[in-house]
């Protein structure tokens, strides 16, 4: 199983490469890749199972973050109320992912975005658009389109931003990290 330890830390220079487009059909390699992608970013948000494997908690992660340059990403997305008995995921594994469309609104994470690469704080916000339409490819060579809005819109674009070989921390200006609050939405 994947580890914490097993992602690329931000100083590595490997994260600011351009990942490459993938080519159908999947390898295995790419195949187990993505399921152990996944299944880390559940166990992850698990809390017995990230506290028995000493897992950071995250919710995206793409390929190049485990070395593999190549252009996909995986997001495993907690739909759950914090009162319900079990949490409630869904999963999204997007191939050659692209933008095609996003709203005018922008918005930032009040509280700083995250990434399992950076292990430190950073100040500052990051805008983003608030709603987003991704095309991409799933795991056999189908297209599919894929809306998001608000948290989960942030994630796509945080992890589109990896297989261009860019980190949040690059968004953000240190001299001035809070750029622009005014004119975006906090949530
Ligand atoms: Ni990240």
């Amino acid at each position: 199983m994947l580890k914490t330890k097993d992602i690329l830390d931000e100083k590595d220079k490997r994260l600011h490469t351009v990942s490459k487009e993938v080519e159908f059909p999947l390898t295995q390699k790419d195949k187990e890749l993505i399921d152990t992608m996944i299944e880390y970013l559940h166990d992850s948000q698990i809390d017995e199972l990230s506290e028995k494997y000493n897992l950071r908690p995250g919710m995206g992660l793409s390929a190049i973050q485990l070395g593999v340059a190549k252009r996909f990403f995986v997001v495993v997305y907690e739909l759950s109320n914090p009162e319900d008995e079990e949490k409630e995921f869904e999963t999204y594994i997007l191939i050659n992912p692209k933008m095609i469309s996003n709203s005018v609104e922008q918005i930032y994470v009040e509280e700083g975005e995250g990434c399992l690469s950076v292990n430190r704080p950073v100040e500052g916000i990051v805008p983003r658009y608030a709603r987003v339409t991704f095309e991409a490819y799933d795991m056999e060579g189908r297209k599919i389109h894929v809306r998001a809005r608000e948290d989960l819109a942030i994630c796509f674009q945080h992890e589109l931003d990896h297989l261009n070989g860019i980190l949040f921390t690059d968004h953000i200006d240190p001299k001035n990290p809070f750029k622009g609050k005014d004119q975006m939405r906090g949530i």
